[in-house]
């Protein structure tokens, strides 16, 4: 039997993209195409670049783009569930105001989308699997340099009653509540489909498009201009590259020993003093990049679940280790680029 049949979801299979357009999302389908799936691609408005930069990468009939503009909506996903094996669920549904004003309307606004997309994914007998990306926050953010995550991690919000924290956040409870409610309704709901969930920390990397937003790679090019923002918000940093990170969800997809698993997708600790420096040596004459935060301490935490998604890496890509902060970095980041 060759690998090609032993996988959860054969090559050539179709395969569902939420968030089509975004910096991971575009990683995923990338990998994918790679390993000669087909993919169906949401996104919340016409995207005709998208489809531009896969067809000309991948050639004809291998990419299509969907419009579901309100994942609120009933029977958002009915239409295009249809005639996938396997869909992720990558965009994070956040109530489209850029400041949330309430956590609790934006958890319902991420629970009930994510509960439809799973509602659509059971009523269609060829969906084998389903993954979710949920984040490193869901398993509880390291309030110091010290902590221990394992695949039972969870952030306090999910046992505790949140409403009576002062420390409240809305991505964290989105996340988190995200991630807790669909293993609850796959357990109540024991659909047909395996379910697996990919947890990345702070992800950085190639940014595939000059219209997909960067996302959190765009709080390191902000370096690049002197915009030190993510000093400020971002203690205890372990970082992880966006292939990695895309690998990892195609392994939840189609890799048959991955089952109700949560994967970590989590490189190494970092410090921005070693982001700093090689900022410098791709961009030696840049004057803006500002130094490196005082004091800084490397995190001493243990994720222990990233031994195993470096070993799916091994198995599933022939890839040895993690990449690396500067190879990623040198990935995201042109030499010549404008200061
Ligand atoms: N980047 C990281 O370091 C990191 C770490 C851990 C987890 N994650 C998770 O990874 C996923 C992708 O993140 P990313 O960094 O690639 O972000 P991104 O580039 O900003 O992509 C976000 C995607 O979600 C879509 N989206 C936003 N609000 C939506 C809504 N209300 N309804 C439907 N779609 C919506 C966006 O569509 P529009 O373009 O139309 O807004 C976009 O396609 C998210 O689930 C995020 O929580 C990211």
């Amino acid at each position: 039997m060759t690998p090609f049949q032993q996988n959860a979801i054969p090559y050539g299979s179709k395969v569902l993209i939420t968030g089509a357009n975004g910096f991971i999302a575009s990683h995923i389908i990338a990998v994918l195409l790679d390993l000669g799936y087909t993919v169906r691609g949401t996104v919340r408005t016409p995207t005709p670049w998208l489809d531009d930069y896969y067809l000309e990468k991948w050639g004809p009939h291998r990419f299509e783009s969907v419009l579901v503009p309100d994942f609120q909506k009933p029977n958002s996903f009915d239409e295009c569930v249809q005639g996938v094996s396997g869909i992720i669920h990558v965009a994070q549904a956040l109530p489209s105001s850029p400041v949330v004003q309430d956590v609790d309307d934006a958890v319902s606004y991420t629970v009930n989308g994510n509960v439809k997309l799973l509602e659509a994914a059971s009523t269609q007998s060829s969906v084998k699997r389903v993954v979710f990306t949920s984040s490193i926050v869901a398993a509880g953010y390291p309030k110091g340099p010290e902590f221990k995550l394992d695949v039972d991690s969870w952030d306090e919000c999910v046992s505790q009653d949140a409403r009576s924290s002062v420390d409240r956040s809305a991505y964290r409870e989105c996340k988190a509540q995200g991630e807790f409610q669909a293993w609850k309704w796959v357990e109540k709901n024991q659909p047909a489909f395996e379910f697996n969930t990919v947890l990345p920390w702070f992800t950085l990397g190639k940014v595939l498009h000059p219209k997909i937003g960067g996302s959190t790679m765009k709080y390191v090019t902000g370096l690049l201009q002197g915009n030190t923002l993510p000093f400020k918000f971002l203690p205890l940093p372990w970082f992880v590259d966006v292939v990695d990170t895309a690998r990892l969800h195609a392994i939840a997809l189609f890799c048959p020993t991955v089952r109700s698993e949560r994967v970590f997708a989590a490189a190494s600790p970092f410090v921005w003093e070693e982001v700093i420096q090689i900022l410098r040596k791709i961009q030696p004459d840049n004057q803006s990049i500002p130094e490196p935060p005082r004091d800084e301490r490397m995190t001493v935490g243990e994720v222990i679940p990233v031994a195993r998604a470096a070993k799916l890496l091994a198995e599933n890509f022939g890839q040895l280790g993690w990449t690396t902060m500067e190879t990623c970095l040198e990935g995201g980041i042109k030499k010549d680029s404008a200061k």
